[in-house]
């Protein structure tokens, strides 16, 4: 029989560095997640993807620009990605935060992450388009395997995976059963999630990311009947995080984890 999930802690309320302290710093890079670290989120937020020659890699998108030419990350190698600069997005006039430091920064690989970062926080990793990369659930639970990041709480899980692919979410439960799971979900106008769709979830899953738009307090409600957690994504304003946290969600994906806390704190 396949293990039942962990269930998350109920407290604290969960602050996830959306790609980082990705306000201040561009997404998914060595200063976004050290601002993150520094400011006290509990989960730095990763996006995964894999390279041609079959690097986990850290960026947001299926594809970069190059040279003028949009390519997709599983058709370049983790040289030809190395001269792509993910600050030139970031770095743009109109935003405040945007400086010359970030300019030379890389996209990172897991493994540097990994090794950067190691048991300063938390790890919150998203398995993007799994359909393109098979194998990549082996390969990233070897990886954190390695890494000893697996089954262990102290006191938090030090790693929770995510992903919109429920395929690639039950391939990692059966891969790793003590790793707490997230599905996530984005609808646009109303939450579609039935108490009997969100019971199936919970076989392999621990809690679900969603869209914060949509939740409701009856969606939260819902939820946690189910026995799963619930972390909306992506709050980046007061108003929304107070009206959330009146509902009862257990956490929060946010780019600015300094105005997150600081408002928990004052609660
Ligand atoms: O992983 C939760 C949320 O980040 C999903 O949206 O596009 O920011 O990866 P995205
Ligand atoms: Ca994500």
């Amino acid at each position: 029989a396949v293990q039942q999930p962990v269930p998350l802690p109920s407290e604290p309320f969960l602050v996830i560095a959306h790609r980082g302290a990705s306000a201040y710093a561009p997404a998914h890079t060595f200063p976004s997640y050290e601002l993150a670290i520094e400011m006290g989120a509990h989960y730095i937020e990763l996006d995964l993807h894999r390279t041609k020659d079959g690097k986990l890699v850290v960026l947001h998108n299926d594809s970069i620009e190059l040279n003028g030419h949009e390519v997709e990350i599983d058709e370049i190698s983790s040289d030809v990605l190395s001269a792509f600069k993910p600050a030139e997005e970031f770095n743009q006039p109109t935003n405040e935060y945007a400086s010359q430091k970030f300019a030379s920064l890389r996209v990172p690989s897991l493994e540097q992450v990994l090794r950067e970062f190691g048991d300063q926080t938390n790890y919150y990793i998203e398995i993007k388009s799994p359909d393109r990369y098979p194998g990549i659930e082996r390969q990233l639970i070897d990886q954190l395997s390695d890494h000893h990041l697996l089954d262990r709480d102290d006191p938090l899980p030090k790693v929770i995976i995510q992903s919109f692919s429920s395929d690639s979410l039950k391939e990692v439960h059966a891969l790793s059963p003590g790793t707490p799971l997230i599905q996530l979900y984005s609808f646009k106008k109303k939450a579609k999630l039935s108490p009997a769709k969100l019971k199936k979830v919970s076989r392999y899953a621990s809690g679900i990311g969603v869209n914060a738009s949509v939740v409701t307090e009856h969606l939260v409600n819902t939820v946690h009947e189910s026995g799963l957690a619930i972390h909306p994504f992506t709050v980046n304003e007061i108003e929304q995080l107070s009206s959330l946290i009146s509902m009862g969600i257990d956490g929060v994906f946010t780019d600015k984890p300094d105005l997150i806390i600081t408002s928990l704190n004052q609660h």
